[in-house]
């Protein structure tokens, strides 16, 4: 169960970040290829921005794309070490604004202030308290049309899954049986998350959801989701759209079949 002090000592310190989180999109051919394949086409509809905020940053993998796209970009995360890297790579631009938060809090953003929140590949290790925390506050931090894109745990839906595979088997024995596909990862997944949980806390804090897709991120379970969400009388206000995506990692192999073809470092690399 990941909590904010695990995600504070494994990003903050135990991870070494060998290419700055690029080396999480390996599979897309790289995180340009996964950004313009995987993300974008998720929310362009939202894009530009008059003022984005981004939550988890980390080393700013999506913050490069995201400040395209905005006239302000407020970036929020839990460790030091990844918004001091932020500030070295994007300190050009005056677009940014900082913060180090403690994994749960926005006190620090203006209310009614933010048009698009955003969040991929952070939030999936947050704990429902996390989950219900931030999307009470966006409440108060969205704009009327503000609307927000959030990747998070399902985790949730496979608890008793999860549970006996922890307890019955020892760590190294699940890792092998991973790394052969005999046994989905759980890649660190928050286990006390689900899709319905995300919608029902969005609904409690005034922000439904108008979409969820469902993605097997890794292996065949529906691991994780993306959720989008908005105020009641906003622009974006529909009954929510549920989608099972069972064609996700097809998504991410097709992603990297092109980048060989088409991503910058193709043809800069000539390889
Ligand atoms: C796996 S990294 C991903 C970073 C970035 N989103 C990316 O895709 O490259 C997870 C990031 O989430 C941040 N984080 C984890 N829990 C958080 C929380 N509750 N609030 C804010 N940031 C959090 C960590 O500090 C770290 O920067």
């Amino acid at each position: 169960m990941p909590t904010i002090e695990d995600n504070l000592r494994l990003w903050g310190s135990r991870y070494v970040w060998p290419a700055g989180g690029d080396e999480w999109s390996t599979r897309w051919g790289g995180s340009e290829s996964q950004w313009f394949g995987a993300i974008y086409p998720r929310v362009h509809a939202f894009l530009p921005a008059a003022t984005i905020l981004e939550i988890a940053p980390g080393y700013g993998r999506w913050t490069q794309y995201l400040q395209e796209h905005c006239e302000r970009l407020v970036l929020v995360d839990l460790n030091q070490n990844c918004i001091d890297r932020c500030r070295e790579r994007f300190a050009s631009s005056p677009k940014l604004e900082y913060h180090v938060n403690d994994g749960k809090s926005l006190h620090m953003i203006a209310d009614a202030s933010i048009d698009f929140v955003f969040s991929f590949d952070s939030l999936v290790h947050a704990e429902a308290d996390v989950i219900e925390a931030y999307l009470a506050q966006l409440a108060q931090k969205l704009k009327p049309d503000g609307v927000g894109f959030i990747h998070h745990s399902n985790l949730g839906a496979y608890r008793v899954r999860w549970s006996l595979t922890q307890r019955l088997l020892p760590t190294r024995l699940r890792r092998r049986l991973v790394k052969r596909g005999w046994l989905s990862s759980f890649g660190m997944r928050a286990p006390g998350v689900t899709a319905e949980l995300f919608a029902a806390y969005s609904e409690r804090a005034g922000l439904p959801c108008v979409s969820q897709e469902l993605i097997n991120w890794r292996g065949s379970i529906l691991l994780d989701c993306f959720s989008v969400f908005a105020k009641l009388a906003s622009r974006w206000a529909r009954p929510n759209r549920v989608y099972k995506n069972r064609k996700f990692l097809e998504e991410v192999a097709n992603a990297g079949q092109l980048s060989s073809l088409y991503s910058t470092a193709s043809f800069l690399n000539k390889g």
